[in-house]
């Protein structure tokens, strides 16, 4: 079948590393399924492995791809859930130690089809297309544990998103605009700041600047650039929810007297459950809320979108359809 994927690894040249052409049809173990991919989406993680990083040389030649939409067995209309836990785990699987990303360890989704768990496949509502379905299953699920699980944010709420532009972050703006949240967000860039207001956001700032009013939550994947800023935003007993380190995890000043002496709480969060996924496809569903996409491609056309991600071209998901 046609497929996406990397035969090597390069750190300094990770397109070097990509192939696009044919790869044997998936594996499907019992209690997996197949899925016929009509769109999936790139992500980060994608040029990570091509550079080597989560991704072991054993598991070369590996599928690239963790976001897909498609076709299962039956000719249904689903969307992937990218986390694939241990058959023996139950419970949240975002826990499971054993848990990996498509393309980490089980082939991605950048091919004519990917096989999963059959519990991993989540009905697609007819009100959104594959291509807007297909950005949905790590960032936008991401954005969404953040705010809603890991975050407890409630409608009338007040939250600050960090680094407007990122994938995490716009998709944090549109859940947040969508539940009733006031949402205020900072970028170092004019251009970002003026699309993350259409995008929905309240109010946008540089980064780094003093906002008129303390917030009940952050929403941080910039790390050391914006932590300070983010612990000096909250109000007392607010909570800051971090799920990334883009500028890098070493902070200068980790704000400790601020957490304790203002009772602040520091929560991790990591990608989401399957359950969650169905929520977020359910949100979109009834609010009208859509990802934002940058541009969609024809997925022989892939290396074309991860030079554009390579060069931090997008703003918004870039989508490969078969
Ligand atoms: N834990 C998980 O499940 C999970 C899932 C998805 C992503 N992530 C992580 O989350 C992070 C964000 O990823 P992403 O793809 O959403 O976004 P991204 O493209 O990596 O960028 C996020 C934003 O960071 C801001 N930024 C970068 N360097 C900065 C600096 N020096 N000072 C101030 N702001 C800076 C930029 O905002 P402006 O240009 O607007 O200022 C940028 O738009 C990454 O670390 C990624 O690995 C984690």
């Amino acid at each position: 079948m046609f497929a996406v994927y990397a035969d090597q690894f390069s750190k300094d040249d990770p397109l070097s590393a990509l192939q696009v052409g044919e790869r044997p049809d998936p594996d499907v173990p019992d209690g997996w399924t197949t899925v016929t991919v009509k769109a999936a989406s790139l992500n980060h993680h994608d040029l990570f492995s091509l550079r080597g990083v989560g991704l072991r040389e054993e598991a070369l030649p590996m599928i690239l791809g963790c976001d897909a939409a498609g076709l299962d067995e039956d000719g249904n209309e689903v969307v992937v859930h990218a986390v694939i836990s241990d058959p023996s785990w139950t419970g949240d699987e975002t826990f499971d130690p054993k848990r990996s990303l498509l393309s980490e360890r089980h082939q991605g989704t950048f091919a004519d089809q990917v096989a999963v768990p059959r519990r991993n496949v989540v009905p697609k509502p007819a009100s959104l297309s594959f291509e807007e379905a297909a950005c949905l299953p790590t960032a936008w699920l991401t954005a969404y544990r953040m705010l809603f699980t890991r975050g407890e944010l409630r409608a009338g709420e007040t939250v600050l998103v960090q680094g407007a532009g990122g994938g995490v972050a716009t998709a944090a703006i549109v859940l947040g605009r969508a539940a009733g949240l006031r949402v205020l967000v900072t970028s170092r860039d004019e251009a970002k700041r003026a699309r993350a207001l259409e995008l929905g956001a309240h109010d946008a700032f540089e980064s780094g600047a003093r906002l008129p009013m303390k917030v009940d939550a952050v929403i941080e994947t910039v790390g050391r650039a914006t932590w300070s800023h983010s612990i000096r935003s909250l109000r007392p007993g607010g909570r800051i929810v971090t799920s990334g380190t883009t500028s890098g995890p070493n902070l200068d000043d980790a704000e400790l007297t601020r957490i304790f002496f203002l009772q602040l709480s520091v929560i991790g969060s990591t990608m989401g459950t399957r359950d969650e996924l169905a929520g977020l496809v359910s949100m979109l569903d009834a609010t009208g809320a859509r990802p934002l996409v940058d541009r969609t491609l024809p997925m022989t056309e892939a290396r074309d979108g991860f030079a554009a991600m390579l060069g931090g071209e997008q703003f918004g998901k870039i989508v490969f359809t078969r």
